[in-house]
């Protein structure tokens, strides 16, 4: 047993074949997807300096409390990403991409770290991919962002995923909105869970979607009685590009969201199989901030998807494509040849193995059995006679092959069995 010092740390996951080859595929789905609508990726490194993240969410948990920050040997004050924008934003700033041809899409992939209590759906070290569209204010980005993230849920096997949108107004309409949700919130004060009395001082947009006090958000005052014309034209516009696009959306009264840079547009997907408080995916506008880091207003929107959710709410529906492995086997003696010719099947474009443990053919035999589609035998008659015996592995039909003729007679049959003798 390994001791509890040297486990990997609570609510961190090893994943191993076959499950990582689903992330491996999910990954390039993902990105091409994202090239269908233009978007380039982008790397940026999974820490930052702290004020990356502090900067853009003073009132965000993911920020306040559950950050994994750390001051290097250097004296430098560095967080490990929670999520995405923040440092995508840092690194358009930085690299003058406001001053680049508008608008400007990116997309990522990685890990992010939050120190949450672990528990189903909810990691301290989680996967997202990530799209940003900067430069466009118009609802028609908004749209085109929530079409490619549910692209991507799509692509990965679950269908029709549903959009819920909401617009959180912006610093013309909110402030009012605020105001009045405060004070129907003071006037049941008393009946409030303990989050939310801190809410009403701190954050108070976060009450709506407080899981316990559902009762009381029932009565509370609708952000759609407060967008100015702007933002209620926005939203509008946005649902109506998307619902025609063929995707299902609609208004949620009560999505917020925890991130404190969100301007007019909230949007999330849930997945009936991860329960209503987990989201496949969420996202928004953010339309100030470039400008919290120093940089130009540029406005800008963009969604993280959840990889392990995406991945848990697609077991056994999005496989990753099975290997047609070659597993080049040999009598005793012709070792060293059948290394070579792995490795010259490689090259001609196939997965091929050859023995490294000095087995028997036998027990070689029994193992490309399970693992290859093809086994080739190199030794005996057949080798001497510049051949190579090909068996199709799972009919057991083989025949014997000119030795130079190999690659090209696995390339003509890939995804086809080898026809009898
Ligand atoms: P978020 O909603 O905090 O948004 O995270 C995006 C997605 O990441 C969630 O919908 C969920 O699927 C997944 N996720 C978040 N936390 C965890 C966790 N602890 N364990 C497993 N999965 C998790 C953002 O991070 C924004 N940066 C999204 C965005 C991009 N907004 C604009 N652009």
């Amino acid at each position: 047993m390994i001791r509890a010092e040297l486990k990997r740390p609570r609510g961190t996951q090893d994943i191993l074949p076959p499950e990582s080859r689903r992330v491996a595929k999910l990954r390039r789905v993902a990105f091409d997807v994202a090239e269908r609508y233009g978007f380039e990726p982008i790397e940026t490194p999974i820490f930052e300096q702290t004020p990356v993240f502090t900067r853009v969410g003073e009132t965000t948990d993911i920020v306040q409390h559950e950050r994994y920050r750390f001051v290097d040997a250097g004296g430098v004050d560095l967080t490990l990403r929670p999520e995405g924008t923040a440092a995508v934003a840092r690194a358009f700033v930085e690299n003058g991409l406001a001053q680049a041809p508008q608008p400007v899409r990116l997309a990522y992939w990685g890990p992010m770290f939050r120190r949450e209590r672990p528990q189903a759906g909810r990691y301290r070290q989680h996967t997202q991919f990530g799209a940003e569209l900067y430069g466009s204010g118009d609802p028609s980005a908004d749209a085109e962002v929530i079409l490619l993230a549910t692209a991507v849920v799509e692509a990965a096997g679950l269908s029709r995923p549903e959009v819920r949108i909401n617009s959180i107004g912006c610093d013309v309409c909110r402030p009012g909105y605020r105001e009045a949700l405060v004070e129907y919130y003071r006037s049941r004060e008393g009946e409030l869970c303990a989050d939310c009395q801190a809410r009403l001082e701190k954050n108070p947009l976060r009450l709506l979607d407080c899981k316990i006090d559902v009762a009381i958000r029932q009565a509370a005052p609708d952000l759609a009685d407060y967008w100015c014309a702007d933002c209620r034209d926005h939203i509008g516009g946005v649902i109506d590009r998307v619902a025609r696009a063929g995707r299902a959306i609609g208004r949620d009264a009560h999505l917020v969201r925890g991130l404190d840079y969100y301007t007019r547009t909230v949007f999330e997907v849930g997945h009936p199989s991860l329960g209503p408080a987990v989201a496949l995916f969420g996202g928004g506008r953010y339309d100030g901030l470039t400008a919290s880091l120093d940089g130009p207003a540029v406005p800008a929107v963009g969604f993280g998807i959840g990889i392990e959710r995406i991945l848990s709410a697609t077991a056994g529906r999005f496989d990753a494509d099975p290997v047609e492995r070659v597993a080049v086997l040999h009598v005793p003696g012709f070792a060293t040849e059948a290394f070579l010719l792995a490795e010259e099947i490689r090259r001609a474009g196939w997965p091929a193995e050859s023995d490294v443990l000095g087995r028997s053919l036998r027990a070689q035999l029994k193992d490309a059995a399970r693992r290859a589609r093809y086994g080739l035998i190199v030794g005996g008659r057949e080798w001497e006679a510049g051949q190579v015996v090909v068996r199709d592995l799972s009919s057991g039909v083989q025949e014997a092959v000119a030795r130079d003729d190999v690659g090209a007679y696995l390339a003509e049959r890939r995804q086809r069995p080898v026809e009898p003798v």
